[in-house]
């Protein structure tokens, strides 16, 4: 596999890796440091799977700002195809040179006798429209073809098609394009590949095996303080740290959407400016909709919230969430939506399909309990790999 002589993207070890991503505003925690670690040592693309909002397009970005290389960005989706993810011949072009060079083709047909001749001799002259200088390189081609070593992100993998998908296996196993017309471009410096899922589809064996993978959860308390903290959102650290807290609280219950790493950012930045020092359940209540955005989520989130800012607090009906949590869960799988439920997940499409349904408020959801009984837990870490596994657990086959 070809190695970069020169390339000061290297990183000297975990360590550094820690550090200079935090540098750059990204707090990685001791597993994700040493993947990234190994991702730029062993040449292997890194398949990063998780709930939405915990940093996988970011960790990419970052990876790109700190070893300097440029970033080349797939975003997948429903139906692409490969003239999209790798290249296509620029046809406006092609007319427009063929039209400029007329009068020379002219020349080159002039004394043919008859059309089939003609056609012989243009042939001969084709190639010339199939070279590198009409071909358009998307970014797969791109980070294998050119000169500045690159980080390719493929976003959203899992929203590809499983014919694209292949056209990446060919690509990363080798970090080689081929165009038929021209001929196969070898990437000079491997880039950086950071493939993200959402597992609204399984993916390949073939794809994962060629990755090393990572399943990035929320963060624990620690880490997502200190997220919030290198966000400089200007709440105070007392504060930051009970708001954490509540976030963390509100992942546990079964919502449709749970608030994410930049939720709880935007959270603690709308507080700051309304001027806000210390929590109570009031004002979290009056700016929930920076966190949850369905009204629902919304419902269940403000009854629970005062015993959240305040975990002694004995409230009528404390200690009763869980089964609260389990009613609201059972009703939720009532007449129509259980159906739909159990027809959901027979490949990406229908689950894609379920989760843009609205009033759809049940376990497909990262951040929602799988099926059974709630029972409310002290938030810890392992909170988007439960909602995770039990997506994976619904799945057919
Ligand atoms: N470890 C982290 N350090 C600093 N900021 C983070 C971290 N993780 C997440 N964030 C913040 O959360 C935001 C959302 O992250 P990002 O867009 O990468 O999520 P994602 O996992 O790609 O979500 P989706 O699946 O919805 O695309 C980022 O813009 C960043 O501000
Ligand atoms: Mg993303």
């Amino acid at each position: 596999m070809p190695q970069s002589v020169d390339d000061r993207s290297a990183f000297s070890s975990i360590d550094d890796v820690a550090s200079r991503f935090a540098e750059a505003g990204y707090i990685t925690d001791r597993r994700l440091a040493t993947t990234i670690y190994l991702v730029t040592r062993l040449n292997k693309p890194v398949l990063l799977e998780g709930p939405a909002g915990v940093g996988k397009t970011e960790l990419a970005k970052t990876l790109a700002t700190v070893t300097g290389r440029r970033l080349l960005r797939l975003q997948c989706y429903e139906g692409q195809d490969e003239t999209r993810a790798l290249y296509e011949w620029d046809y406006g072009k092609q007319l427009l040179y063929t039209q400029m060079l007329r009068e020379k083709i002219n020349d080159i047909i002039a004394d043919a006798p008859d059309i089939p001749a003609a056609v012989a001799r243009i042939e001969g002259h084709g190639a010339v429209f199939f070279s590198d200088h009409f071909l358009v390189a998307r970014p797969l081609l791109d980070a294998i073809r050119g000169e500045q070593p690159a980080v390719l992100l493929i976003d959203e993998v899992d929203r590809a098609d499983e014919a694209l998908e292949a056209v990446f296996l060919e690509c990363l196993g080798e970090y080689q394009v081929s165009v038929p017309e021209i001929g196969t471009y070898t990437a000079k410096t491997p880039p950086f590949v950071v493939l993200t899922s959402n597992n609204t589809r399984d993916l390949s064996a073939a794809l994962k095996r060629r990755c090393l993978h990572l399943f990035l959860d929320y963060p624990d308390a620690e880490r997502e303080l200190a997220i919030v903290r290198s966000k400089r959102t200007g709440l105070p650290e007392a504060a930051a740290r009970q708001l954490v807290e509540v976030v963390r609280g509100l992942r546990e219950l079964p919502l449709r959407k749970s608030p994410s790493i930049s939720e709880t950012i935007d959270w603690a930045r709308t507080l700051t400016v309304l001027g806000v020092d210390e929590l109570d359940a009031g004002v979290l209540a009056d700016t929930l909709n920076i966190v949850l955005k369905y009204e629902r989520d919304m419902q269940r989130a403000v009854e629970v919230l005062p015993r959240l800012v305040d975990p002694n607090r004995e409230l009528p009906g404390a200690g009763h969430s869980h089964e609260h949590g389990s009613d609201v869960h059972a009703h939720d799988h009532g007449g129509d939506q259980g159906h739909q439920h159990e027809h959901a997940g027979n490949n990406g499409r229908d689950v894609r399909a379920a989760m843009d349904r609205p009033g759809r408020h049940d376990e497909g959801y990262y951040g929602a309990p799988g099926p059974g009984p709630t029972r409310r837990t002290e938030p810890g870490q392992g909170q988007g790999s439960r909602s995770f596994a039990a997506l994976i657990r619904r799945r057919p086959g």
